[in-house]
């Protein structure tokens, strides 16, 4: 039994997974508080990890029918993400464990993103390709096994849910923006506006900054009345640009590796013309449910089955990273 913690932005996430990864419990709670500021307030979401944590851990607890007792593993988010968001997660994990003597499986927060494909009911067997897309991360890798991978792209500037994000801003919508603006999208033509799609980035990798220049400038031209008009066609073309730059990749890739399989991951993954589009490439896609590709911990308890364990009491001077790749104290 797995006891996994995500505490990498503003959503406190704990989960109960089994090690033939069945998720038992993956609790998330949303902040909720960050929205009046268009964006994460850091120090507000660690203050706010910090008061729900130890609440978020009992009702997963609860909710997987268990105890601490039966829990094996303590697995945590050590990096990417805040910093401070993230020690709050780690410090508690370090905390359950050490009071257990239990063994602690420090997590990378983009593997954990990859390893939600790795999760019962149907779990991708590497190979494969994965486009990883979130808030602060876009890339495209090959994964090979359950470990890691190996990126093919990245994003050149803004990541994919940023552009969602600073998208939906610009047309005055709410934090996170990704689900707002794609809700609004329904009702408008991806059409009305032709937003580009970095066309003349060569490769494999992405670049989101002019899409969201050209959005300003339309919002600029448009002016305040005809661009609440037109709220639901720049929305709609907006998210057409973002997911068209994306499949260009990913059809890219898959061109170059015949028979390769995909799969998707982040909270751009929940993204549901995302979804039919690449269920319509005529590959086999692996697509985890959209509460298990927004930040979740189940992901990263899926994660820690394949992470080397570090036991009692090695991890007590475990640190967290804001980015880069590391699974060590020093
Ligand atoms: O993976 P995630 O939950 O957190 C990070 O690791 O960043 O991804 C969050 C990002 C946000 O930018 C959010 O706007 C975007 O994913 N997102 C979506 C959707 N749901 C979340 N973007 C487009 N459509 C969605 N349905
Ligand atoms: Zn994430």
């Amino acid at each position: 039994m797995i006891l996994a913690l995500e505490t990498s932005c503003d959503d406190t996430c704990a989960a109960v997974v089994t090690g033939a990864g069945e998720v038992l419990a993956s609790v998330v709670s949303s902040q909720g508080v960050h929205d009046r500021f268009g964006g994460v307030v850091p120090e507000i979401a660690s203050r706010h990890h910090l008061e729900l944590v130890n609440a978020v851990v009992d009702d997963a607890l609860r909710q997987a029918g268990c105890g601490l007792d039966d829990v094996t593993l303590v697995a945590v988010t050590q990096g990417p993400g805040l910093v401070g968001a993230l020690l709050i997660g780690v410090a508690t994990a370090k905390g359950l464990a050490a009071a257990r003597r239990l063994p602690l499986a420090p997590v990378d927060h983009l593997q954990g993103h990859v390893a939600a494909n790795f999760l019962a009911p149907d779990p991708i067997k590497p190979p494969f390709l994965c486009l990883i897309a979130s808030g602060g991360h876009t890339l495209l890798v090959r994964v090979t096994d359950h470990h890691g991978y190996e990126v093919l792209g990245r994003t050149l500037d803004d990541a994919a849910g940023e552009a969602f994000d600073k998208g939906a801003r610009l047309l005055g919508l709410g934090y996170p923006g990704g689900p707002a603006l794609s809700k609004l999208a329904l009702a408008g033509d991806p059409a009305a506006f032709a937003f580009p799609t970095a066309a003349r980035v060569p490769g494999l990798d992405f670049s989101f900054a002019g899409l969201k220049t050209a959005l300003l400038y339309a919002v600029r031209d448009l002016g305040e009345d005809e661009t609440a008009h037109r709220a639901a066609d720049l929305a709609a073309s907006y998210e057409h640009a973002i997911v068209e730059a994306l499949m260009a990749r990913i059809e890219r890739a898959l061109a170059a590796e015949p028979g390769a399989r995909l799969a998707l991951g982040g909270g751009v993954a929940a993204n549901r013309r995302l979804r039919a589009r690449a269920e319509g490439l005529g590959v086999e896609v692996k697509v985890p449910p959209p509460e298990l590709c927004t930040d979740n911990a189940a992901m990263i308890g899926s994660a820690a089955r394949w992470v080397e364990r570090v036991a009692h009491p090695g991890y007590l001077a475990l640190d967290a990273y804001a980015t880069g790749r590391r699974r060590r104290a020093a």
